[in-house]
């Protein structure tokens, strides 16, 4: 979604601004622009389409040592040079970017369009310059306090005066918005990939706030311009980790992360001794676990996949009635939230408006929502009651990859905590921690049959359609495989539990519609296969993807590809990296932009 980056110091700010636009560019946007300020007067550059494109228009001696710059994803106004950010005043001595929506904006145009002022763009931003310019009397951070006091919606916004050629403003309002702390210099940006080349020194602003910067410092105030103090964190990832090392793209790198995701996301969270998992973070007594009789998951997209795979497992490990649902439809149905509940947000951002939202009205109903996140410091994991962090590190591709089996890992570990209180013996759970352990390494074996399954993607990418079908732990899964294949190649994929397809779904089968069944040694492998048989009796090109070693499976679909074996519960992350690789390879034959797919966005930060 929309990128943010400020940049106020000694040296150029063009090259810095541009430089973070396209680390920003893994959010999603559709054009970009950047404003300088040299000698009481600003240059504007902005263009639809690639950074590269705006790049080639920013001239190359472009002075001035203060800007701010903007990637954009269009919610109002169609994508044009116009509607790219920044935006300034009609005097043009205001220059905005802003994050989110403004949603009075209508009124707030009409307003200033009765008292003489053009407008010049079709976006709600434009707004925010001229009411700034509006109010300016000498102050910008005055002068945006008063603006963002009318301003209903989202909002993280940073503004310049021309006339002010040391000076930053910031205010936040649900867009995330950061300040980086360098040496004689700062950065504002949205995300810390922005700035991490710069400075590691960060201050995550919270709603409501306003910051004030200088090259050489920074005031956080309130709107009622109180002094609020706030802490400098430090980030902990290098610069290698958002940088492709070897890999084509961002997405195949993430894939092969994952062996080493998931021991990152269980180091030092196994407990060998009592056979449990230890999570520091969920802030919550033994006595207060044990008194939860309800657990229930909010998340959306792939880590709302992640949620379905963890109730299951939870139900399965400590018995306690649990549910996933879309954080977006759990929002608006005024959710009755009970006391003895435990509520998960999961979100790879930590920023999802849908998922954000949802934590919200439960907790403003008194329920206690701990967060499953990837992103230190992003506003889920401040304003969550407590959780975990999956430490998967940055996760650049839009398609979500390393983040989904990381997710399933905490929760996991989440599952056998609460199974050890309840059910679970010492030894179960030694063998569920022991099997956990040993996931990595059968994606390694997974990881090293990628050339299997690009030569299967080779032969299937011409397709326009396909079903995968799953049962029990592993129908999660095929929701997954069909969003992925669908997000990055633009097949059209549908999901479904392989028992359904009787009730609707098998109308589609025919030659043209390949079916990919996922099918483990599990209890209903043999109801899976008589669906597989099902398929073949109707012409349909059947895919399994089965357990090394299951001939009779093979000897069914027309092509086969093999996991190890393991434990039931351990299915879904050995079954989801083939099928990511699958959508990888897909996408790569239909000549997709597999890592910025069309339309989407990393972190999807409005409603
Ligand atoms: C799909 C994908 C999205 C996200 C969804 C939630 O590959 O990435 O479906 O999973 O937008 O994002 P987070 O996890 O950041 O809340």
């Amino acid at each position: 979604m929309c990128g943010i980056i400020g940049y106020c110091g000694p040296r150029i700010a063009a090259p810095i601004l541009v430089e973070g636009l396209k680390r920003l560019e893994y959010r999603g946007y559709d054009s970009a622009g950047i404003a300088v300020a040299q000698e009481g007067r600003l240059n504007v550059v902005k263009r639809a389409g690639k950074i590269s494109n705006l790049r080639s228009h920013v001239p190359p001696e472009m002075p001035g040592i203060i800007g701010i710059g903007h990637t954009r994803w269009a919610t109002h106004g169609e994508v044009t040079d116009g509607n790219a950010h920044p935006h300034t005043d009609r005097g043009g001595k205001v220059a905005i970017v802003h994050n989110g929506i403004i949603e009075n904006y209508q009124s707030l145009k009409d307003r200033l369009e009765s008292e003489g002022v053009t407008f010049v763009s079709e976006t709600d931003s434009e707004v925010i310059a001229h009411l700034i310019a509006s109010f300016y009397q000498g102050d910008l951070e005055q002068a945006v306090k008063e603006t963002v006091g009318l301003l209903k919606g989202t909002y993280g916004i940073v503004a310049m005066h021309a006339d002010e050629p040391d000076r930053l403003v910031g205010a936040r309002n649900g867009s995330p918005l950061v300040l980086g702390v360098g040496e004689d210099e700062m950065f504002l940006a949205s995300d810390v990939t922005a700035i991490i080349a710069h400075t590691r020194q960060v201050i995550y602003l919270e709603d409501g706030e306003v910051v004030s910067v200088s090259h050489r410092d920074y005031r956080t105030t309130d709107l009622r311009n109180n002094h609020i103090e706030k802490q400098i964190d430090h980030i902990g990832w290098e610069l290698e980790e958002i940088e492709k090392a070897g890999f084509t793209h961002f997405m195949e790198k993430e894939i092969h992360e994952q062996p080493e995701s998931i021991r990152r996301a269980t180091k030092g969270r196994i407990d060998l001794e009592y056979a449990t998992g230890h999570l520091g973070g969920l802030n919550l007594t033994n006595r207060e676990l044990l008194d939860i009789n309800r657990v229930k998951i909010l998340a959306a997209g792939t880590s709302y996949h992640a949620g379905l795979v963890a109730a299951y497992v939870l139900e399965a490990l400590a018995r306690i009635p649990t549910t996933a649902e879309l954080a977006s439809e759990l929002r608006y149905r005024n959710p009755i939230v009970e006391r003895n509940s435990l509520y998960f947000a999961i979100s790879q951002s930590g920023e999802t408006a849908d998922t954000l939202y949802a934590m919200r009205e439960v907790q403003r109903k008194g329920g206690r929502v701990l967060g499953i996140c990837n992103v230190v410091g992003s506003t889920i994991a401040r304003e969550s009651d407590g959780g975990v962090y999956i430490h998967s590190g940055p996760e650049i591709a839009v398609a979500s990859t390393k983040a989904f089996t990381s997710q399933l890992t905490a929760f996991y570990l989440f599952a056998l905590i609460m199974g050890r209180m309840r059910d679970m013996s010492h030894e179960q759970g030694l063998r569920f921690a022991q099997d956990l352990d040993s996931v990595p390494g059968h994606i390694e074996t997974i990881l090293g049959t990628t050339g299997k399954i690009q030569d299967l993607a080779k032969r299937y990418a011409r397709f326009d359609n396909f079903l995968f079908l799953g049962r029990g732990i592993n129908y999660p899964v095929a929701l997954e495989a069909a969003l992925k294949l669908k997000e990055v190649s633009y097949i059209h994929a549908e999901g479904y539990s392989a028992a359904e397809i009787k009730h609707g779904p098998i109308a589609l089968i025919n030659e043209e519609t390949p079916s990919f069944f996922i099918v483990p040694d599990d209890g209903l492998r043999g109801k899976v296969i008589n669906n597989m048989k099902e398929v073949k009796a109707r012409q349909g090109p059947v895919i399994a993807l089965a357990v090394e070693g299951d001939d009779e499976v093979a000897s069914i679909a027309d092509d086969t590809l093999f996991v190890p074996h393991t434990s039931e519960l351990m299915y879904p992350f050995l079954m989801t990296v083939p099928t990511q690789l699958f959508a990888y390879y897909c996408a790569l034959e239909r000549e997709c932009n597999v890592d910025q797919p069309r339309n989407l966005a990393k972190s999807v930060t409005v409603e």
